[in-house]
């Protein structure tokens, strides 16, 4: 590692990051069902990083992700499911 720098400020977002600070109150990546968050376990589908993304812009996150923040999260999702989902 090393070449992006070890700062968390500069750097392009890391989908993993934006993941589980904006996306974990109602989603869970596990490939394990869990009924008791609202949005729920997102291994369970397979989806291309064009259909995460459009949730992704209507989810109700805290704060407005950035274009990158929204890539980065998007392409952490659907790479997740391609490894998870069936
Ligand atoms: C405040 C709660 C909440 C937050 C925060 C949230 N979501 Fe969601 N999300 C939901 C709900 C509720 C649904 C609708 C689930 C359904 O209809 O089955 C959903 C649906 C989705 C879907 C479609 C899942 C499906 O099975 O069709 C994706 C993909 C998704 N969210 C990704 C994200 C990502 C990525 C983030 C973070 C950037 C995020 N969500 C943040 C509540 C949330």
């Amino acid at each position: 590692m090393g070449a992006a720098g070890g700062g968390c400020g500069a750097e392009p977002p890391s989908g993993a990051h934006v993941f589980s600070s904006e996306c974990t109150a109602c989603h869970t990546l596990s490939g394990h069902e869990s009924g008791h968050v609202l949005g729920g376990d997102l291994a369970r589908r397979r989806m291309s990083v064009a259909e995460v993304e459009s949730f992704v812009r209507v989810m109700p996150v805290r704060q407005r992700l950035s274009e990158d923040q929204i890539h980065a999260v998007s392409r952490y999702v659907a790479a997740a499911q391609a490894r998870l989902a069936p």
